[in-house]
């Protein structure tokens, strides 16, 4: 921060993106937020009983979904694991069980190594220092600032899509959000805007505040605390902020999983190896074409099936008559079934009916509760 000399420090700061906020703009917004906050602020029960272990799991799972769809997989983990010496312990197919279906598989990875780390070498006991927090596996700037802020009352603004949202539309900043120094520019507007107030209450009124008023489409302006100030909304810019320089490249990949049924009805699943996305999650056999594909040779099957060591005659049938669909961030997968009816007992070993004993990705989650409790 830089005094000016020619204005009183009680009246003007001067931040280093040269604008300038008065001291009771601040105040007045903050005010204004935090009595939002109190009417409209959800009873979550991460809320209710603050302690790290709670803020950091639920923090964790929001960045995978809205707070309303992460709430039964929160209260699932804490059912599980009520403390983080018990989600240390736990076997990492049962994380990953119970983190099925929100995605980006290596969170969960992350979560469980944080608690093996936390118990072993802090004897299960959260650091309150900030960037002791913030070395620790899965845990950046923002979940470190919600922990400190929330748990800890220290002044450190978290910086997630809402606040880029909710900052970039009431002080009309136009400064992309999707490059290098845009992360630097709002945490400090954000940290500029917490002075004084409640830390843990400001963070989490602000992105309330975006999650359920300044939401990305069809936000509630007309009925807004902000209405007379909010320079996007003066200006009519309201959607054309947050702005994002990069467009994203979205790659189609077509993926067939050929689901082997033999006599004694077992099947077969496989741990998924490498980066890509479902690491370490179960599988039916795959292949991938580079194209739709709506058939495939009778040797492309007996190649797949030899690999696997299996030598009996079988019948193939596509399960699903269109490719079911699935959007992830840079992915559009398009998915298909083939069931395939074994003539002979094989060396399978799973029982069809113990399939969701593993963890597995949505979509294959969803086919298998079709097809195997049906
Ligand atoms: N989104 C992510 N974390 C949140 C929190 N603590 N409060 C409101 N929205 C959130």
């Amino acid at each position: 921060m830089i005094i000016r000399s020619d204005l009183p420090f009680y009246i003007c700061l001067y931040f280093s993106q040269n604008s300038y906020l008065n001291l009771n703009a601040i105040m007045s917004f903050q005010k204004k937020l935090l009595e939002w906050y109190k009417e409209n602020c959800r009873p979550f029960p991460w809320r209710k009983n603050i302690k790290p272990y709670n803020v950091w799991l639920s923090e964790i799972i929001l960045q995978q979904t809205r707070a309303a769809q992460g709430l039964p997989y929160y209260k699932s983990f804490i059912s599980n694991f009520p403390t983080i010496e018990h989600l240390a312990a736990a076997k990492e197919d049962q994380i990953m069980r119970l983190w099925q279906g929100l995605g980006y598989y290596s969170r969960a990875r992350n979560l469980h190594a944080t608690a093996k780390t936390i118990t072993h070498d802090y004897y299960g006991r959260f650091p309150d220092d900030f960037n002791q927090i913030k070395s620790l596996k899965g845990i950046g700037d923002y979940t470190a600032s919600a922990i400190v802020s929330i748990c800890f009352g220290q002044e450190q603004a978290v910086v997630d899509g809402n606040v880029y949202r909710v900052l970039s539309r009431i002080f009309g900043m136009d400064q992309p959000i999707d490059v290098s120094g845009a992360h630097k520019i709002y945490k400090q507007k954000a940290q500029n805007l917490m002075k004084g107030a409640a830390p843990g209450d400001f963070n989490q009124a602000i992105m309330e505040f975006g999650a359920l008023q300044c939401t990305p489409k069809k936000p509630i302006c007309q009925d807004c605390i902000f209405k007379n100030q909010c320079i996007a909304f003066q200006k009519a810019k309201v959607s054309f902020l947050p702005v994002k320089a990069k467009k994203v490249k979205v790659k189609s990949r077509y993926l067939h999983f050929f689901v082997l049924i033999d006599k004694h009805k077992n099947t077969l699943l496989q741990k998924r190896e490498g980066n890509g996305i479902w690491q370490n999650l179960y599988q039916f056999p795959l292949i991938e074409t580079f194209t739709k594909q709506k058939q495939f040779q009778k040797f492309q099957l007996e190649s797949l099936l030899a690999d696997l060591q299996i030598t009996s005659d079988f019948v193939i049938n596509k399960w699903n008559h269109e490719p079911v669909l699935q959007k992830l961030t840079h992915q559009n997968l398009e998915i298909n079934f083939w069931i395939v009816n074994l003539a002979e007992s094989t060396n399978l070993e799973i029982k069809s009916s113990q399939t969701h004993h593993y963890p597995m990705p949505k979509a294959l989650q969803n086919f298998r509760d079709k097809f195997f409790i049906n």
